[in-house]
This record gives structure tokens, C-alpha cells and sequence, in this order.
């Protein structure tokens, strides 16, 4: 199976209808697309969403609405370096976690060492490969009983949920990336969740240049109404995709690989990925072949992180990909 952008083909013609729209109505910022964008995505991740231009816009908005700088945050090395460079721009100190074999997610044994270790003023999980960090709600109650705020990385978890919860919604805030190999994607985007109102209102200040006052000072970190009318478009169809890929995997992959990441009862993943743990044929590669602690060096070793790198593979599951 060739890559595929998750983008139902005949999704076209409501998308040239809405690009039409904006064109004739001669808004294409801050328009109606990136509030009904807004709209859509509250519903559907049941929490509240801001839009920005990536991700990368949202978690610098969320690490400076918390006031990280000069602060230690605490991340998993097994995620993209995105995460901890978020933390060394908004002028954090950056420490790791190691994660778990079984789920490449962030461990709570490591994480409850490393509160007391590094008095952490803010955690982020990452819920790699687009399921459900597994020891997520253990993870938010030591986060709540210590008083640390808690960020999820979203970016891999669209359409992931556990009994119904979406991801996003167990910690303070969650991001979510809309870039190209995403699981729907808007080509660039990112989206922040949150139930903390003044958050959201820090948020549409900071992706605006802190407009109108100008005591938040944030950059241009805005959606085009042409991306927020694609956000649209696929909200609407996430659904379906992540339906399709769910049964995709169990008709036609799980039984050919049973030693993958198997998820608990209750859990929906989007599938951003699929991770067996064998070396495979045509493997689309890693979700990540080194850990972030092999590029920014600490003095600690994180053993299950080293492990994974070396002991997972991604079996090629797109969107109504050629098979
Ligand atoms: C885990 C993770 N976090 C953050 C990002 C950054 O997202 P963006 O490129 O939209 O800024 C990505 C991927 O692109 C990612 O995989």
C-alpha cells in the first residue's frame, strides 16, 4: 500500500464549493471557516478548539500561557523533536521520560521518579502512533495531586479515543497537528483543546499579535480560511476514515501480526500508525528511529526508549491506499 493522504476523493466538490465562497466573498483570513472549523472540531473532541497555523503555534501559546520559562518541563524522548523544542523556545529546561515497551507511550514508573527528581512545573504525554497513552489516567492524577499542569501531544491522536473520551481531554490543554502525513490533514494546521476559558482567550490573542491590547505578545500564528474551509471538510469525514482504518486493520492485518500493540478494552485508535514489534517487509520505516535524548544528550539512560527505537515497525495502513 503507496501512501495516501487521508482525504475522501469525493470530499472535491463540497471543497471547491467553499474555496468558491470565500473567493467570492473576498475574505480569506478571519473569516466564517476558521470559527466553524472551531465549531466542528469542539463537537467532535467534545472541548473546546482554537485554530492556528501548526502546531508548533499552539504549544508555544500553551507553554507561555503557563509560564514555563525558566522552568523544568518533563517529555518523553520517544516522540518528534517538536515536543521538546516547544519547551527550549518558550525558555524551559527540558528533561525526559522514558516510555513503555508496550505502548511506545510515556511510563508512570519513569514519570514518578523524575517529579521528584526534577520538580516539574509542566508534563507533556504524547500519544504516539494514534492511540491512547495507556497509563494516561494515572499520568493526569499524579499530575493534578502534585499541582503540574499536563499538555497532551495530540498530533498523532486524531480519532483516538478510551470509553469514549477523546484524547485532548484528560490533561489541561491538547494539541493537535493538521500537517501533511497526519491522519486528516489540512497540508499545514494545528488546533489546541482546552476547557480553561481564560486559555482560550489567551490563545486568540497570542496567534494575532495579542490584538487588541497587546498585553499578550504573540506572533501571526492564524489559519487561512482556505485551510480552516479543507479543516472543515475533514472534520467531517474523520469518522469515516478512522472507521476504514479500524476495520482495515482487523480484516486484513492483526491476524497476520500478532505481536503489535494491542490496545485495552474500550480504546479506539486512529491508526496514525501501525506498530508490530517484528521486522516486517515493505515497513513504511519507524514512528521514530532515534529518541529525542540521542540529539539533545543527558546523563541518564532511558532504557525502553533505546529499545523501541530499535524494536518497532509501522505496516503501511492509508486511507483507501492502493493494496
Ligand atoms: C508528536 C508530534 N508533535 C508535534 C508535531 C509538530 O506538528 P506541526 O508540524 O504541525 O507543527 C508533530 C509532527 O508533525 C509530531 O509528530
Amino acid at each position: 500500500m503507496r501512501f495516501t493522504i487521508g482525504f475522501e476523493k469525493n470530499d472535491k466538490e463540497k471543497l471547491f464549493e467553499l474555496w468558491n465562497d470565500i473567493i467570492i466573498n473576498q475574505q480569506w483570513s478571519e473569516g466564517k471557516y476558521a470559527k466553524l472549523f472551531e465549531e466542528k472540531w469542539t463537537a467532535y473532541n467534545n472541548s473546546p478548539s482554537v485554530v492556528f497555523s501548526s502546531w508548533a503555534g499552539a504549544a508555544l501559546a500553551a507553554l507561555e500561557f503557563y509560564g514555563v520559562k525558566g522552568q523544568t518541563v518533563l517529555c518523553p524522548s520517544n516522540t518528534f523533536m517538536a515536543t521538546p523544542l516547544s519547551v527550549i523556545k518558550a525558555g524551559g529546561s527540558i528533561e525526559f521520560v522514558d516510555c513503555n515497551r508496550h505502548d511506545l507511550c510515556m511510563s508512570f514508573a519513569d514519570l514518578k521518579y523524575k517529579v521528584e527528581q526534577f520538580k516539574p512545573k509542566l508534563v507533556w504525554i504524547v500519544h504516539i502512533g494514534g492511540h491512547i497513552a495507556f497509563e494516561i489516567e494515572k499520568i493526569a492524577n499524579l499530575c493534578k495531586e502534585k499541582s503540574i499542569v499536563l499538555l497532551e501531544d495530540c498530533a498523532h491522536a486524531h480519532g483516538a479515543s478510551w470509553n469514549g473520551k477523546k484524547a485532548g481531554t484528560w490533561g489541561d490543554a491538547g494539541i493537535y497537528s493538521f500537517y501533511a502525513t497526519k491522519t486528516i490533514s489540512t497540508g499545514e494546521g494545528g488546533i489546541l483543546v482546552t476547557n480553561n476559558s481564560s486559555l482560550l482567550d489567551f490563545c486568540r490573542q497570542y496567534r494575532n499579535y495579542g490584538k487588541f491590547d497587546y498585553q499578550v505578545e504573540g506572533l501571526n500564528y492564524r489559519m487561512s480560511e482556505f485551510t480552516a474551509a479543507l479543516g472543515c471538510v475533514q472534520t467531517d469525514r474523520l469518522d469515516e476514515i478512522v472507521s476504514w482504518k479500524n476495520e482495515y486493520a482487523s480484516k486484513h492485518l492483526d491476524a497476520q501480526f500478532p505481536n503489535r500493540v494491542k490496545f485495552p478494552s474500550g480504546m479506539i485508535s486512529g491508526y496514525y500508525k501501525y506498530i508490530v514489534f517484528d521486522p516486517i517487509e515493505k515497513s513504511t520505516g519507524k514512528v521514530y528511529d532515534q529518541p529525542c535524548h540521542r540529539f539533545i544528550k543527558k546523563n541518564y539512560v532511558l532504557h525502553n526508549s533505546d529499545w523501541v527505537a530499535k524494536n518497532h515497525w509501522c505496516v503501511p495502513l492509508y486511507y483507501k491506499g492502493d493494496i
